[in-house]
């Protein structure tokens, strides 16, 4: 579990994402206990967010109105403080790392979403996350599915919804068809999990894969870097 992989880090990277609504906490919930229980030290984080810097980005973020572009920018610089405050501390001491999302939610929220040109994320990302080794990502990422009149019902709860969940049923399907696409374009990575089903039912398959993509993630990460 601690060896060393080629990117010099001990530690592994898990990202949680999915459509507002998609039960995301629940199971995030769910992977720190069965990190746990695995003798795994880790630690959790989530984007936006992170940071005492990050977290005043992410009560603007989700509150207040601003250019399309400066949101994006926002989530990025967020990122680059986190990566460099949390993140890469934690996978250098070797300690995995299992964050509420993370930038395949700016390619989700800001790229698809919003309507954001997909090409200029990838020039950030590779700004943000781009080391001598690549461009760190996270080993595996877990994005949890629902279509969008599950996630609409399951957000419909009386809560006081932010500014991403107050937008209309047409911007969560966007939202939903940019993370399937991504999905698609890196399955070694992005494992797209079926959340329309019972919680018990999800936990069951994730705790029959998880070890099988942990490790075919390490393997695949050896040998492309
Ligand atoms: P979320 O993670 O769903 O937190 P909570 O479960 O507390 O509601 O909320 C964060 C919101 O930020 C979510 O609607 C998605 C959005 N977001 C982006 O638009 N782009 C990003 O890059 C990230 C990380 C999040």
């Amino acid at each position: 579990m601690s060896e060393l992989n080629p990117s010099g880090r001990k530690g592994r990277f898990i990202s949680v994402e999915g459509v507002d609504g998609a039960g995301k906490s629940t199971q995030l919930a769910w992977l720190a206990d069965w990190l746990t229980t695995q003798g795994i030290h880790f630690i959790s984080t989530r984007e936006p967010g992170g940071t005492p810097l990050g977290e005043k980005l992410r009560a603007l973020l989700l509150s207040e109105p601003m250019h399309l572009e400066t949101e994006a920018l926002l989530m990025f610089a967020g990122r680059r403080e986190h990566l460099a405050q949390v993140i890469e501390p934690a996978l250098q001491r070797g300690d995995w790392v299992l964050c509420d999302r993370f930038t395949d939610a700016t390619f989700a929220y800001q790229g698809g979403g919003r309507g954001l040109p997909l090409e200029k994320f990838a020039a950030l990302e590779q700004w943000v996350q781009g080391r001598d080794e690549g461009v760190l990502q996270p080993d595996l990422t877990l994005l949890f599915d629902v279509p969008p009149e599950v996630s609409a019902a399951r957000m419909a709860n009386g809560r006081v919804l932010d500014r991403f969940e107050q937008e209309a049923a047409d911007f969560h399907t966007r939202v939903r068809n940019a993370y399937l696409q991504r999905a698609a374009a890196d399955p070694a990575r992005i494992k797209v999990i079926d959340a329309n089903r019972t919680v018990e039912a999800i936990q069951h398959e994730l705790a029959a894969q998880l070890p099988q993509w942990l490790g075919s993630v390490t393997q695949i990460n050896r040998a492309s870097r």
